[in-house]
């Protein structure tokens, strides 16, 4: 069955919208047709949290809180969800515990960045019956408050350590569950006076409407792909959304090998990644923010081939491989192949990223790094990726590759070769960083100059070296 209608839930009331904009953000539609302004905007473009809301989904029996960010989400992608907004975190006169602990410790000001951090906190508070400071500070990591001060709030996120949630969403749940189960979506066809959108269930359908529309612009998390409508104020004339496709959003395992689906958050892979690599999980903690990772896909963090990707230099050491649906039929691509010039891949119209595939090859060595302007929620001046064998002291494999240092994410090639086969030593390391404007000249920017992009990228290399020889981990933020 296929609909021109998105329902969602709001205050566990079904709420339908017929051939919505498209290209009309959830913070547009809140504030100018809900006129519910409690939510508020200050980028428009997923740096600042003040418009943070959350959504709930069902997942088996289960609603899963998700702080996203309002203003780069288009308003069809609330379709089966349950939307939370400040205004229905109060409970008639009665504060929510969350409302009440920011009251409690101070934790505003002059108010514009409150509404976003309560529902930051909301969503934490739902998911975590314990808190501690790691999950406090990932909560908040998208959240920018420019006159209070970090601590007061802080301090409100760590009071609702072990708090009872039983507030009216928990009472409420059984209700809020059957709605969702009733409203649970259909295959959805937008057409709003000729912008369109579609949310296929299945990858036949996909493959269908791309067949028909080789043109349209693919959307998982929407973290890249709105910011051309709200940052560059271009305009979307057919989008497909993989988001209904449940056979896209999976993780595999097997002993030689991690398969993750196309449309799997960063949040998920970032949890399920930490057994097999610590790095790759620790710089996905400080890509963009839980927001952020909570919608943004590995497989869109590709698609866009971005120099400064932070997935694309770790999966480039880690040998993954990239899985394209074609028209007809499945094809692997290598990551140093796939990846043609500047925003160029070799996916061509009509296709999509299926999944990616990871080796697990127990007795390698696996270092990343991510230089950024601040710790959280910033884009990479350089990201490092090192995966070296060593055997009897000598380096059998290396692999290394930087973002940030060229127009695409690359492997550094003429330090590896210098590398491999060399004694597993300081001097062989020294000797190596050497070559490093061999095969890189980075550009100036605002973030970082060349001079600096270099040195940091000989530095990166350095510190895996002593962290390996000396077993310990050197900490640089
Ligand atoms: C505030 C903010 C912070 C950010 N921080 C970081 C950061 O720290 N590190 C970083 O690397 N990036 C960062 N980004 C960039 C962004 O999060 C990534 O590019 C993200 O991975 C895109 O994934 P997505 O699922 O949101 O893709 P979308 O925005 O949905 O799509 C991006 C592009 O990929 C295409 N696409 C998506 N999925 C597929 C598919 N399965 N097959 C084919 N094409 C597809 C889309 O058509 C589009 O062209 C940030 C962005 C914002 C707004
Ligand atoms: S308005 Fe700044 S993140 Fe949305
Ligand atoms: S209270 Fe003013 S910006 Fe946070």
């Amino acid at each position: 069955m296929v609909s021109d209608t998105i329902q969602f839930l709001l205050n566990n009331k079904i709420f339908k919208i017929k051939n919505p904009d498209p290209n009309k953000t959830i913070l547009n539609y809140i504030r100018n047709d809900l006129k519910m302004t409690g939510t508020k905007e200050g980028c428009a473009e997923g740096g600042c949290g003040a418009c943070t809301i959350v959504l709930g989904e069902l997942d088996k029996n289960k609603i899963v809180y998700k702080a996203i960010n309002a203003c780069i989400s288009f308003l069809p992608i609330l379709n089966g969800k349950q939307l939370i907004l400040i205004e229905n975190l109060s409970n008639g006169k009665s504060l929510h515990p969350v409302q009440e602990a920011m009251i409690k410790f101070h934790g505003s000001q002059c108010g514009f960045c409150t509404p976003g951090f309560t529902m930051s906190l909301f969503s934490m508070h739902k998911n975590n019956k314990s808190i501690n400071n790691e999950i406090v500070e990932e909560a908040l990591s998208g959240n920018l408050c420019r006159c209070t001060g970090y601590r007061p709030i802080i301090d409100a996120a760590k009071s609702l350590n072990n708090k009872n949630d039983l507030d009216q969403f928990k009472r409420e749940k059984n209700k809020t569950i059957k709605l969702l189960k009733h409203i649970k979506s259909t295959d959805i066809e937008i057409n709003n006076r000729g912008k369109k959108f579609f949310a296929p269930k299945t990858i036949s359908n996909l493959k269908k409407i791309l067949n028909k529309y080789p043109d349209a612009k693919i959307l998982s998390g929407g973290t890249d792909l709105s910011l051309e409508v709200t940052k560059f104020r271009k305009e979307i004339k057919t989008i497909i959304s993989l988001n209904s496709i449940e056979k896209l959003n999976f993780i595999k395992k097997n002993k030689n090998l991690l398969e993750i689906g196309a449309t799997t958050s960063l949040f998920e892979f970032q949890n399920f990644i930490k057994k097999y690599f610590l790095d790759f999980h620790d710089i996905l903690k400080r890509y963009g923010s839980l927001q952020i990772r909570n919608v943004g896909t590995i497989a869109g963090n590709i698609a866009t081939a971005s120099p400064i990707g932070d997935t694309l230099p770790l999966l480039l050491t880690l040998d993954a491989k990239i899985v394209v649906q074609g028209k007809k039929q499945r094809k692997t691509f290598s990551f140093s192949e796939f990846f043609i010039s500047y925003r160029k891949t070799k996916l061509k119209k009509g296709e999509f990223i299926y999944s990616i595939k990871i080796p697990i090859i127990k007795d390698n060595i696996f270092k990343a790094y991510k230089i950024s302007k601040r710790f959280d929620d910033d884009i990479s001046s350089v990201c490092g990726s090192f995966n070296f064998l060593i055997k009897r002291n000598k380096i059998t494999k290396a692999a290394i590759a930087y973002g940030g240092m060229s127009e695409i994410p690359k492997r550094a090639l003429a330090i590896e070769k210098k590398l491999i086969n060399s004694e597993f030593s300081e001097n062989s390391f020294h000797q190596a960083v050497g070559l490093i404007n061999k095969d890189f000249s980075p550009l100036d920017d605002m973030r970082a100059s060349s001079h600096y992009r270099l040195a940091v990228a000989k530095n990166l290399l350095l510190k895996a070296f002593y962290e390996i020889k000396n077993k310990q981990t050197i900490r640089i933020n």
